[in-house]
């Protein structure tokens, strides 16, 4: 018996991975986050399947879910929204499960910051510009942020921000981050990406509050940095014709380089 931890993307149910489609589709119990999984995932469980919303559970009532799958000797599919490395609670069920002696696997998926970029069609990293994304988020009602993981001293890098959980505090959001960025800097709102109510809202730091008029649900990303929308900046060396490369030294063709493989530098 394992229990299979799977990424279940964004929103779009077509956003997840083969390998955690095929994993639901063999594991006789499923455990889904209800608030924010696709209910169209759930086709992929097998006929007769045990599946439970784990939205309305404590942490003790979903251990209690997965001891009896293990007395049953039956595999679980555990889904969580986006990827399971930000904000899944995973961690402290992997620790239970160590503890319980119960096997498990991760099956990475595509996290929210990324299907905001793509509806936005932005690259977060652009040469000259930004060459660094953070994750965060403020702090919640039930998760304070470590002291030194601040807006304004993430703000200081000049990085991209993607900044979770916070789309209800965004006036606080938007004052911590103008003395760094500026007020001209632009930032860019996407609710629900790649859900079909997905909404996206571009403006400035000036000018978002405006632009977004009446109030939206949670489900929100805010990304800020000057590689949103960004017309000016270098193009990469990568694909330079004079970039003398590891893997296509200047005079060979780029067709047929020498190694199968690149590692994208
Ligand atoms: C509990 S966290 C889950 C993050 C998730 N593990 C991930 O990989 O993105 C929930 C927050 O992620 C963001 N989020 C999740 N899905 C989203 C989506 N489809 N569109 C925009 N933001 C989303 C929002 O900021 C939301 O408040």
């Amino acid at each position: 018996m394992i229990v299979h931890f799977i990424g279940a993307g964004p929103g779009a149910p077509d956003l997840i991975t083969l390998r955690g489609r095929d994993l639901i589709a063999a594991s006789p119990v499923c455990l889904y986050a209800g608030s924010l999984v696709p209910q169209a995932l759930l086709a992929h469980c097998p006929p007769g399947a045990r599946i439970v919303n784990t939205a309305p559970l404590s942490l003790d009532e979903i251990m209690a879910e997965i001891a009896v799958a293990q007395a049953a000797g039956q595999d679980v599919a555990r889904l969580h929204s986006g990827d399971l490395s930000v904000w899944s609670a995973m961690g402290e069920q992997l620790r239970r499960l160590r503890a319980m002696g119960i096997a498990y696997d991760v099956t990475p998926g595509v996290p929210s910051f990324a299907a905001a970029a793509a509806a936005l069609g932005a690259e977060l990293t652009l040469p000259g510009v930004a060459q660094s994304v953070i994750l965060t988020r403020t702090s919640g009602r039930a998760t304070a942020m470590p002291e030194g993981e601040t807006l304004a001293a993430f703000a200081a890098t000049g990085a991209t921000l993607a900044i979770h959980l916070s789309v209800h505090l965004l006036d606080q959001v938007i004052a911590e981050l103008t003395p760094h960025y500026g007020a001209d800097c632009p930032v860019a709102v996407v609710w629900r990406a790649s859900w079909p109510d997905q909404r996206v809202v571009k403006a400035t730091l000036e000018t978002l509050d405006q632009a977004i008029g009446a109030e939206m649900e949670r489900t929100a990303l805010i990304l800020v940095g000057r590689a949103i929308g960004a017309e000016e900046f270098e193009e990469s060396r990568l694909y330079a014709g004079d970039y003398d490369r590891r893997y296509r030294p200047v005079g060979t063709d780029p067709r047929f380089p020498d190694a199968a493989t690149t590692d994208g530098e």
